[in-house]
């Protein structure tokens, strides 16, 4: 039974209606004559609070509008990569040809193609007993093979008919016992996560070549990060960065867009963009949702939960997703806006209440698993979320919440991306919750002494930016040549591990790669400190051509790199002047 009601009031995006009785949070209505779509999100008596995800101008108090009696879902299933969609997942493309404007009003629009056939691989038989979340069979989707699942909310039952080869996401697959019958699509409710078998503690690192943050501040598989910075710091480049290299099988980006055309960029961009693992197109294990600044706030409100919705989808194939959101200021301040439109009382700086919980149902979401049904299958979503607070200033709410929730904190630096240091992420300001788990792990795939190379950069970093200090106030004379030797460490640290420059070879460091470097730069300064104890002179250790070597290391092929790295830690005692004994 569908609950009919009448607009007493619209504000922007936001409309309030009577005669609501009856109806439910989150649930679907249709506003107005045209039929805009809307979603309740506050309910007093009779009286629905409701975002509109559309253009609500020429609505008329008065108008009707009727509830669906269903939350806003998701379809899920094959064909969804390669997709541009907006927050509650309707094609760019096809709004925009169907109403001939970016987005079109009333517009209903599926995510998935019904035409497309596709060649489904059954996995199992007649007579077979399924259950929910159950593996099915598959499809070739580009490089995947796209796992179709029962759906997580289906009873299950035992299979009676079972179909193999070209089938439309519509056409029955499957046929259970008391009848109902299974498609290779499904829907979700965006705002419910989806049931997992079990959850597993985020144990290894989510590696993403990129050297500051594979060795300092380490995201786990499974985890959240946070990237807060100011305009052009490097929020968009890292998120495409980690795209590219990070250690996932499919990336969901969900770009929240606003200053100039920001999310036009990452429209244009992105699908230019190459997977360097198979040379094709990134965008074949790529969803994009975009928002930019022109479409209503409040389907950029929902777009969060649509791109966990689908993370999820694939975390259940058992295949390792990364969400980027970028950005989530501009998330924040669509419901912001929704909110005060709402007459909602305001918390810190305009917010409301319920920023912290909204942020914490989009991140909570993130983790490793074992997936629902059989067989079994793990999978991980890995969440990293820009942050953009205005005026760079850390404390405002939307960072503050954030840093709340997330496991990693990569705070991006405009004196840095001023001083053309990339990525621009500040080594001192910067952490992660999770090395202490990761233990075991870098015991069985690290060098021995990694993370003790890793703490000693810690310090010499800090120690070297205590004495930046001392020098700023008296001058670099008050140093003495130990104390010169951590400067000069730490320049080594920053220049030639830290920065990582996007756009050339070393955009992808691996770790054994940024290892290497790391151990010659701790290294150097420990025979350099042995050395000045024996008298040498700090000029002659500066003037050494080995600290030009440690410069050039980034540029040392990926495959070369291993031997290289050792060849040059077995002569270094000899630039120092110190004998080796002759191997052999
Ligand atoms: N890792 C990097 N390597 C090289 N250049 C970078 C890197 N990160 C950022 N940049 C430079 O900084 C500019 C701004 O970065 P962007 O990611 O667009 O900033 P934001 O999203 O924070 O506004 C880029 O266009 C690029 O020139
Ligand atoms: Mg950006």
């Amino acid at each position: 039974m569908s609950i009919k009601g009448s607009i007493i009031k619209i504000a922007g995006p936001a409309v309030i209606a009577r005669g609501m009785t009856g109806a439910r949070m989150y649930d679907i209505v249709r506003v107005g004559a045209e039929g805009l779509l809307g979603e309740i999100i506050r309910l007093e008596g009779d009286t629905a609070f409701i975002q509109v995800y559309e253009d609500t101008s020429g609505l008329h108090v008065g108008e009707p509008l009727e509830s669906t009696g269903n939350p806003l879902t998701v379809e899920l299933g094959p064909g969804l990569l390669t997709g541009i969609y907006d927050g509650i997942l309707r094609p760019l493309e096809a709004i925009r040809k169907q109403k001939g404007d970016f987005v079109a009003r009333g517009a209903v629009v599926e995510a998935l193609d019904r035409q497309k056939k596709w060649a489904f691989e059954p996995t199992v038989k007649t007579g077979d007993q399924v259950g929910p979340g159950d593996v099915i069979g598959w499809v070739q989707e580009f490089g995947f093979k796209h796992t179709i699942l029962m759906p997580p909310s289906s009873k299950g039952g035992v299979i009676v008919d079972v179909k193999k080869g070209e089938c439309t996401i519509t056409d029955p697959v499957a046929r259970l016992k008391d009848g109902s019958e299974i498609t290779m699509m499904h829907r979700w409710p965006v705002r419910a996560a989806r049931p997992v078998a079990r959850r597993m503690d985020p144990t290894e690192p989510f590696v993403t070549g990129q050297r500051v943050l594979d060795v300092l501040f380490p995201v786990a598989m499974g985890g959240t990060a946070a990237i807060p910075g100011p305009f052009g710091s490097g929020k968009t480049i890292t998120q495409q960065t980690l795209a590219k290299w990070g250690d996932a099988d499919v990336i969901i980006y969900v770009g929240c867009g606003e200053r100039g055309n920001e999310m036009t960029h990452v429209l244009d961009e992105f699908p230019e963009l190459e997977d360097p693992r198979t040379g094709r197109p990134l965008m074949e294990r790529t969803i994009i949702i975009a928002n930019t600044s022109n479409m209503p706030v409040a389907a950029r409100e929902a777009s969060v939960y649509t791109g966990i919705t689908l993370a999820e989808y694939w975390r259940d194939q058992g295949v390792k997703v990364a969400v980027m959101a970028d950005s989530t200021s501009r998330w924040a301040e669509a419901m912001r806006e929704i909110s005060s439109r709402l007459e909602e009382m305001p918390a810190e700086e305009g917010y409301p209440s319920y920023l912290s919980s909204r942020l914490a149902a989009f991140y909570e979401r993130a983790g490793r698993v074992v997936a629902l049904g059989k067989p079994e299958r793990r999978g991980s979503i890995t969440v990293i979320g820009a942050v953009s607070p205005p005026g760079g200033d850390l404390s405002e709410p939307v960072t503050q919440a954030t840093l709340r929730i997330t496991g990693t904190f990569w705070a991006l630096d405009d004196k840095l991306a001023s001083r053309r240091h990339f990525p621009a992420i500040n080594w001192l300001r910067s952490y992660s919750l999770y090395m202490q788990l990761f233990k075991p792990w870098y015991k069985e795939h690290m060098p021995a002494d990694f993370e003790e190379l890793r703490d000693r950069a810690g310090a010499l970093l800090q120690r070297e930016a205590e004495l930046q200090e001392i020098v700023q106030l008296v001058g670099p004379d008050a140093l003495q040549d130990d104390q010169r030797m951590v400067i000069e460490t730490g320049k080594m640290l920053r220049e030639d591990f830290l920065q990582q420059n996007a756009y050339t070879d070393d955009a992808h460091s691996p770790l054994t790669k940024s290892h290497g470097i790391l151990k010659a730069i701790v290294t150097f300064y420990d025979q350099a400190l042995a050395a000045l104890k024996r008298g040498m002179l700090l000029d002659d250790i500066i003037n050494l051509k080995a600290i030009e070597e440690i410069a050039r290391m980034k540029d040392v092929p990926k495959d070369q790199f291993d031997q290289y790295i050792a060849g040059w830690l077995e002569k270094l005692p000899g630039a120092f002047g110190v004998k080796v004994a002759a191997a052999g």
